[in-house]
């Protein structure tokens, strides 16, 4: 049995102190339009995300689209980040000729930017660590995202079972739902689906029954009051 794998989809530092003191993360999930919306300085802001996730996962991805260039960035983002990393391929012919290349260097990778069983299946085997399907996206495009995700990770298991599915790009809650039943072995979610995914108004409602009920009887005092 292998433990699902859920990280956080931000490059905000406030946030991601928050999300990794409050929740069970396994690391951070970044892309170039999520370190553009910091609107600061790279390599300063890369270097605060790799403190803060020091000892978690932290994925970064490259933006050159040629493949030499992906392997130069991924190489350079490795000696100047260190640590546990995973550079993002866009799943492209380039990105999979650098994939190749990365894979066989030693670095861990992650092809993002996936729509299709197809790419997925060239991804693992070029080497991918991650294969990232973007759910979302699918779903607009009126395919099953959670069904193409977990076609994807049953493909995986029998044929290419170093490589994961890292489901991303989630809306809604259920989607995440959807995915881990049909079998993905990482989710990657914003800050903002955290609380929704733990938030239930029938759970405030029962914390609300319980606090009536124990006033009543011991107005303001806590248990550690009490005992
Ligand atoms: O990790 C991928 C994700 O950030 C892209 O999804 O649709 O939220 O931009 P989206």
């Amino acid at each position: 049995m292998t433990l699902l794998k859920l990280f956080l989809d931000s490059a905000d530092p406030e946030k991601i102190r928050r999300a990794l003191d409050f929740y069970p993360l396994d690391g951070v999930t970044t892309n170039p339009t999520i370190l553009s919306r910091q609107n600061t300085e790279l390599l300063p802001l890369l270097k605060e995300l790799r403190k803060i996730t020091e000892g978690k996962l932290l994925f970064v991805q490259v933006t050159a689209d040629k493949s030499d260039d992906m392997v130069r960035e991924a190489h350079l983002i490795a000696d100047r980040l260190g640590g546990d990393l995973c550079i993002k391929i866009p799943a492209t012919e380039e990105g999979l000729r650098a994939i190749k290349i990365l894979s066989r260097d030693g670095i861990s990778t992650t092809a993002t930017a996936v729509y299709s069983v197809s790419q997925a299946i060239l991804a693992a085997a070029a080497g991918a660590d991650y294969v990232a399907p973007y759910m979302s996206h699918i779903d607009n495009l009126c395919l099953d995202s959670a069904q193409v995700a977990g076609d994807m990770a049953k493909l995986f298991r029998e044929h290419y079972p170093k490589t994961n599915v890292l489901a991303a790009s989630f809306r809604v809650a259920e989607q995440i739902n959807r995915a881990v039943l049909c079998g993905v072995g990482a989710v990657t979610v914003a800050p903002e689906m955290l609380p929704v995914m733990i938030g239930n108004r029938g759970t405030e409602a029962e914390l609300e029954s319980f606090e009536k009920n124990w006033s009543s009887v011991y107005g303001d005092k806590s248990v550690g009051d009490l005992i």
